[in-house]
């Protein structure tokens, strides 16, 4: 006896994970969640090492994203960057979303636990493959 007893992980009511106060706002009350009837474009990206994917809906007024939203099929992460990503995202032109970063999304969440930084990854890919679905569809008018 007498061996210090390994520290494990606090659970909380956040969980194990440090989430900021951002994610759990925007993981607790989405915005822009669902499908959008009218969509011009809707894409599905997925992370294959968490299982995660998350599908994303645009519509488009000329080169503007007059409407997005979302659908999560994972964590709370994906649900709070699926969330800012919308938000960032409206009133933009393509090519003023495809500047996106990232760390941008990262950052309007508040930061990301090491672990999870690749969901704001999955929600910039999403809209990368949005976006260039937009191009394609707008090139074979
Ligand atoms: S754990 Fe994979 S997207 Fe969040």
């Amino acid at each position: 006896m007498g061996e210090k007893k390994k520290e494990s992980k606090k659970y909380t009511e956040r969980g194990f994970l440090d989430y900021s106060d951002k994610v759990i706002e925007l993981f607790k009350n989405p915005k822009n969640v669902g499908e959008m009837e009218d969509a011009d474009v809707v894409v599905q990206e997925g992370d294959p090492t968490c299982g995660d994917t998350i599908q994303l809906s645009l519509k488009f007024d000329d080169d503007v994203i007059s409407e997005a939203k979302f659908l999560s099929f994972g964590c709370a992460a994906n649900i709070a960057t699926g969330s800012i990503l919308t938000e960032m995202i409206k009133d933009k032109t393509v090519e003023g979303a495809r500047k996106i970063t990232m760390q941008e999304v990262e950052e309007e969440v508040g930061g990301l636990p090491p672990v999870k930084r690749h969901c704001a990854v999955l929600a910039t890919k999403a809209l990368e493959k949005a976006l260039e679905k937009a191009l394609e569809k707008h090139e074979e008018k």
